[in-house]
């Protein structure tokens, strides 16, 4: 079932959406050689509580932090730990907030220090493919147009699409319906309507797109060891296409 929100309900999604953007944005301002990913979640839950506001994924299904912090190889869920950034690593960084009963989630991933080109159009790509899949964000059209779009542009940049985890729908819950996978065919599943909210989220690796799990129970790590990136936004269905929840500049004057 999905639930679509009342104007009111989408400003409230927005003001947790643009907490989320901000923090990501002081955080990644952060990221350099030396800093370790356990530095960044403290930071983290510093800014959300002062802000008013709740980590979304600290306690949830018991995982541990407010970030997740997943670097290299690292697909998702990689938890913040002690082990310092290297120059020519990526991270990526996902949070979710809580506030007034309604969460925001979204996620970047950043070089540290120089990375090669390569990694760089890695990043590049998978952005673009985030921005692509919420072009397909309208009246009328269908989930799975949007993992479409997201799947062609990474394939056609040679890199390929994480198929075990997906993007989902968001709002008094963190995960609700639907599921939006990042492939496949368009012209599928739900109909998109005024007032859904989603949370599309990429996961492109550098390599071949098998994933495993680690032994912590969270982290999932490329296969083959190759890089993996991730982007995230929170995102309302409007009458007028997608509004982009979790931008900073999405915050009302
Ligand atoms: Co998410």
């Amino acid at each position: 079932m999905i639930v679509c929100k009342s104007p009111a309900e989408i400003e409230k999604m927005r003001d947790a959406s643009v907490l989320v953007a901000e923090v990501l944005a002081e955080l990644a301002s952060q990221v350099k050689p030396g800093i370790t990913t356990l530095e960044l979640d403290a930071e983290a839950e510093r800014l959300v509580r002062a802000a008013g506001a709740e980590p979304a994924f600290k306690g949830y299904r018991g995982y541990p932090c407010t970030l997740c912090a997943s670097r290299n190889d690292e697909v998702i869920h990689g938890i913040p730990s002690k082990r310092p950034l290297a120059e020519g690593d990526i991270l990526s960084l996902d949070m979710g907030v809580k506030k007034q009963g309604f969460f925001g989630d979204s996620a970047v991933t950043v070089p540290v220090g120089r990375v090669p080109e390569e990694v760089q159009l890695l990043l590049r790509v998978t952005q673009e493919a985030l921005e692509k899949g919420i072009e397909q964000v309208r009246l009328g059209g269908r989930v799975s147009d949007i993992g479409h779009a997201i799947q062609k542009h990474v394939e056609a940049n040679g890199f390929s699409v994480v198929r075990e985890f997906v993007g989902h729908g968001i709002g008094a819950s963190l995960h609700e319906d639907p599921q939006i996978a990042n492939y496949g065919e368009p012209g599928r599943g739900p109909r998109l309507a005024e007032g859904m909210t989603l949370a599309i989220e990429p996961m492109v690796n550098l390599g071949r797109p098998g994933v495993k799990m680690l032994a912590d129970g969270w982290t999932a790590v490329t296969r083959d060891g190759s890089l993996s990136a991730h982007f995230e936004h929170t995102v309302a269905v409007t009458k007028d296409g997608p509004l982009v929840l979790t931008r900073a500049a999405a915050r009302v004057p």
